[in-house]
């Protein structure tokens, strides 16, 4: 069959990419979806990379390079060394020193035939992102999925605004996206069938919880601890209830099952480290990580006993970075936690990941790449744990369980 044939051979070409070539990424999978437009349909029975777009909504640490398309002088980005330094030699726009949670996540996801998370939705839509019978965004989003995620971005419009991607319009790409799959498809039932399968990947919360907890520390000294309570409960209620409205809405646009990863240890990071004189790690910040899962998981709970058809994994970062930390050679054989790999002065902690930076000796024997970010094998690892890993890193199943939930 002639579809099947483009299909088998635009495959060859996706297993044969690297992340640095999303251009060409782009270009076979004008093929693809081109040739199932031509047909006015999609094989469902196509192999699991087609059966099964990845949609992914969140920060830095999932962010494949949609912040490179935004304007302005303020807007982080890891578009310069040493980011991708180890793969593919070069930045990409991940804040890594190769790929991240999320292009394992997809690699597992789409059992092994990707390497990387699915594209930037805003290279898709970028004027330079080439013509063809199907538009880059339709034919990405019928195939491998798009990827939302943007870093600085928080739950809340208001955290690093003007400078990312928040997630309610991250939501509002996704309908953008939905649009252009049904008239691509042809068909508003084949866009729902296939969304219904997707797996839509999201992990956001950090950069609200950073922003609310340097607040927080600059008035601290006019407010009093029942104020400071009163202002975290009010902060958590704000952050769960957005991001409802965020689930909600990609429910309502036939999204199914959710893969949800938790906030990490706040107060762990080195930029948070930093804060000791010791180095140790900032309680607070991880009392208000832990604080905020507890609403996510009865979040999802709620959604799950409400919504029908509506399925989740809950990923547990908070938990799996403790147990790292606890014991880093048993998990993952890290010597060293608490230092980023790539920066500057304390920790390599007190400067960003920078063309002057200093790098650590060994990028697989750090967790974090920079004062913020896990390195790759720390990216790996978590993906690992999250797909098909110890039961306690994932409620109430893992992500593997997810995709093939039917
Ligand atoms: C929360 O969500 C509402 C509805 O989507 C949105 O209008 C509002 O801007 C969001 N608030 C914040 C603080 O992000
Ligand atoms: C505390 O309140 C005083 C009086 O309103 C104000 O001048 C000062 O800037 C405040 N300090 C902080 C850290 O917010
Ligand atoms: C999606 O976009 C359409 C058209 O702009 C709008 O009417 C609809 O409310 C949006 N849906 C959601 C869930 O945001
Ligand atoms: C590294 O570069 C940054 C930005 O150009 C600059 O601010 C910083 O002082 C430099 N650091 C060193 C150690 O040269």
């Amino acid at each position: 069959m002639v579809i099947m044939g483009a299909y088998r051979l635009a495959m060859e070409f996706v297993v044969a990419i690297s992340i640095s070539s999303m251009i060409s990424m782009q270009v076979v999978l004008l093929g693809v979806a081109g040739a199932s437009a031509a047909s006015a349909a999609v094989d469902l029975d196509q192999p699991p990379v087609a059966r099964r777009p990845m949609f992914v909504l969140g920060d830095s640490t999932l962010d494949v390079g949609n912040n490179n398309y935004l304007a302005g002088a303020n807007v982080p980005r890891a578009n310069m060394p040493y980011y991708g330094v180890d793969v593919p030699g070069f930045p990409t726009g991940r804040w890594s020193n190769g790929y991240n949670t999320a292009d394992f996540v997809a690699k597992y996801l789409a059992a092994g035939l990707v390497s990387s998370s699915p594209p930037a939705y805003l290279s898709l839509v970028a004027p330079t992102s080439g013509s063809g019978l199907v538009p880059p965004l339709a034919a990405a989003a019928l195939t491998t999925g798009v990827s939302y995620a943007s870093g600085g971005a928080g739950i809340l419009d208001s955290t690093n605004a003007g400078n990312t991607i928040p997630l309610s319009k991250q939501v509002g790409y996704f309908n953008t996206t939905r649009s252009r799959m049904i008239a691509a498809a042809g068909s508003g039932a084949v866009a729902d069938q296939l969304l219904a399968k997707s797996v839509f990947l999201i992990g956001i919360g950090g950069n609200d919880l950073f922003a609310f907890a340097n607040a927080e520390q600059q008035a601290a000294p006019n407010r009093s601890a029942a104020q400071q309570q009163d202002d975290a409960d009010a902060f958590h209620a704000s952050l769960i209830s957005n991001y409802s409205a965020a689930i909600t809405d990609l429910y309502s646009m036939g999204a199914r099952k959710f893969a949800v990863i938790n906030v990490g240890l706040a107060g762990c990071l080195p930029v948070a480290r930093l804060m000791d004189p010791t180095g140790a790690c900032a309680g607070d910040r991880n009392q208000l990580a832990a604080s905020f899962n507890d609403n996510l998981r009865s979040l999802l709970g709620n959604l799950a006993s409400h919504l029908p058809g509506f399925t989740y994994s809950l990923a547990d970062s908070l938990g799996l970075m403790a147990a790292t930390f606890a014991d880093p050679p048993a998990y993952g054989g890290f010597t060293d936690v608490a230092s980023a790999c790539c920066g500057g002065g304390r920790l390599r902690a007190e400067t960003s990941c920078m063309p002057n930076s200093t790098l650590c000796a060994d990028h697989d024997h750090l967790y974090f790449w920079d004062h913020i970010h896990p390195s790759q094998r720390a990216a790996f690892l978590r993906a690992q744990a999250f797909y098909d890993g110890p039961a306690q890193y994932t409620t109430p199943i893992n992500f593997k369980q997810l995709a093939n939930m039917t």
